[in-house]
């Protein structure tokens, strides 16, 4: 068999790199510093090669071109985007909601009588999203009256979400307790695979949306919203454009979580600090 190696020698040009930073950045708001030229030509070296291509010229000719270019455009960005993420990561945002926030809501008739929305709204493979309903399934039992939107940019990662399904290893991150009442074992043990019960799955709906465009999938008047590690891939002015405009998805009183390295300092923004990272849409 003979592996043809040609894509491995090549650089991506700098002209090349500059156009896909500003396609990137103008698509879906992701500044792609120079120092991830390597990165960038890493991951896109597999797709080339999965499309049978000859090299970057030819795939970026093929990406931005009007006929095919929408299709392959959303693999691009399922290829550039990082999806690190895991379950109860950052966890004092989730301690805050059990200890401070999910009791004053309860106490207006939220969880029972109201529904309350969540909204993780840079989703990933759905580690935040079932973490944010096993919260709430402890707190107002798995019938309670909520629903948990978890959107994304990349479809890939969407679809890993709707699977619901985890290996035991990244699964270890869940308290012991959730994860038996909340998941099941592979019978094929053997797999190493653990998945989310129907009841934890039906509470969280998966949708593609990308945070730079206009209109957004969710509904308004969302309780709680996550907007937890995903701002540190914009530049200031287009965090504080997105940062409006997922407040104005909040319904005033509503809660908003941003990741612990990431700031609204300086922005104007119709927010007040309620803790460190945890704000209250005013
Ligand atoms: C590092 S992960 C964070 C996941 C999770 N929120 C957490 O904190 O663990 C960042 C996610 O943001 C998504 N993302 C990047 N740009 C986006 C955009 N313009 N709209 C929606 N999602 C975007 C990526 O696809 C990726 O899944």
């Amino acid at each position: 068999m003979t592996v043809d190696n040609a894509i491995f020698d090549q650089e991506l040009s700098a002209k090349n790199f500059t156009m896909l930073r500003s396609f990137i950045e103008k698509s879906c708001g992701i500044k792609l510093a120079d120092t991830k030229k390597s990165m960038v030509e890493g991951r896109l070296r597999k797709r080339i090669r999965a499309l049978g291509m000859s090299g970057y010229k030819e795939y970026l000719d093929y990406v931005m071109a009007l006929e095919n270019g929408a299709a392959e455009q959303l693999h691009l960005i399922d290829v550039i985007t990082t999806n690190k993420t895991e379950f109860f990561r950052e966890n004092n945002h989730f301690e805050s909601m059990t200890n401070q926030i999910l009791p004053l809501l309860a106490d207006k008739g939220f969880g029972s009588l109201q529904q309350l929305k969540l909204w993780s709204c840079a989703s990933s493979t759905g580690e935040e999203p079932y973490t944010m309903a096993m919260v709430m399934a402890e707190f107002f039992g798995i019938r309670g009256n909520f629903a948990v939107y978890a959107t994304d940019i990349n479809t890939a990662v969407l679809e890993t979400g709707r699977k619901a399904i985890y290996t035991e290893e990244k699964a270890q991150s869940i308290p012991f307790d959730l994860k038996k009442k909340y998941m099941l074992r592979s019978v094929e043990r053997a797999d190493k695979l653990v998945r989310f019960r129907p009841e934890i799955r039906s509470k969280v709906k998966f949708a593609r949306n990308n945070l730079k465009e206009n209109k957004y999938v969710v509904p308004e008047k969302i309780d709680i919203a996550f907007c937890r590690n995903v701002i540190i891939y914009f530049d200031t002015p287009t965090q504080e454009m997105i940062l409006n405009k997922i407040c104005s998805y909040i319904r005033p009183g509503g809660y908003l979580f941003l990741g612990h390295s990431e700031s609204v300092h300086g922005m104007t923004l119709p927010l007040k600090t309620f803790s460190p990272t945890i704000y209250i849409r005013t």
